[in-house]
């Protein structure tokens, strides 16, 4: 089993509770880079793996390709845990071995575990409000869109539709006991609760 775990934004005191248990009991912890090792320090001796920052696309794979390689031989005696920096599913580097994995690895098992990311850090230290929609780029096509507030699901899809998006997730109540996940567009419903967000991929 492999786990992607968000460690935040680099102070030591903004790791989940979930993600330092995970660190714990994890049979082997992979970290990119020295800042993750040291987040990881206190919880387990990481093992940094090297991503380099190349643009040659051949290169790049077959360095992803032999690092998870690697992970997969561990991944399938046990628990591995790859911790990053933010969260894993923004921006990161394990978004690209998860890719990898899954292509060459389908049996095994894949999640995450979801960090303070530089987005929420950076409003919370700046004393930043974001109260209206805001855009989140690095300079790449905007493929994403998060709708919050869904209460009216169905019709935000319809509108995101019209904008080009191509695939939906209807998410209500994220981590509760009540928590609904629809992927699939024609089940999304008509109402939703205060606590539910539409995701739309173009
Ligand atoms: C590859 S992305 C990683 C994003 C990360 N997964 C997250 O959820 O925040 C790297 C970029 O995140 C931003 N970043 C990450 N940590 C940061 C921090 N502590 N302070 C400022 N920016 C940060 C910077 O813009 C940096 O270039």
């Amino acid at each position: 089993m492999l786990i992607g775990v968000g460690l935040g934004p680099g102070d030591p005191e903004l790791l989940t509770l979930k993600a330092v248990d995970i660190l714990k009991k994890s049979d082997k912890v992979y970290v990119p880079g020295q800042l993750a090792k040291d987040l990881v320090a206190p919880y387990s001796d990481a093992e940094i793996l090297e991503f380099p920052m190349i643009k040659d696309i051949e290169t790049l794979n077959s360095h992803w390709k032999e690092s998870a390689d690697r992970i997969a031989e561990e991944a399938r005696k046990g628990t591995v845990a790859f911790g990053l920096i933010g969260d894993p599913n923004f921006f990161s580097t394990f978004s690209h071995l998860k890719k990898v994995i899954q292509k060459h690895y389908l049996d095994i098992e894949l999640s995450t575990v979801p960090g303070i990311s530089s987005i929420t850090s950076f409003a919370a230290r700046t004393d930043s409000t974001i109260d209206r929609s805001f855009e989140v780029s690095d300079g790449s096509e905007i493929m994403y869109k998060i709708n919050l507030k869904a209460t009216q699901p169905k019709k935000i899809v319809e509108n995101l539709e019209a904008e080009g998006y191509k695939k939906f997730i209807f998410a209500e109540r994220l981590f509760s006991d009540n928590e609904v996940i629809i992927r699939r567009k024609e089940e999304i419903p008509e109402k939703g609760n205060y606590f539910s967000i539409i995701y739309g991929k173009k």
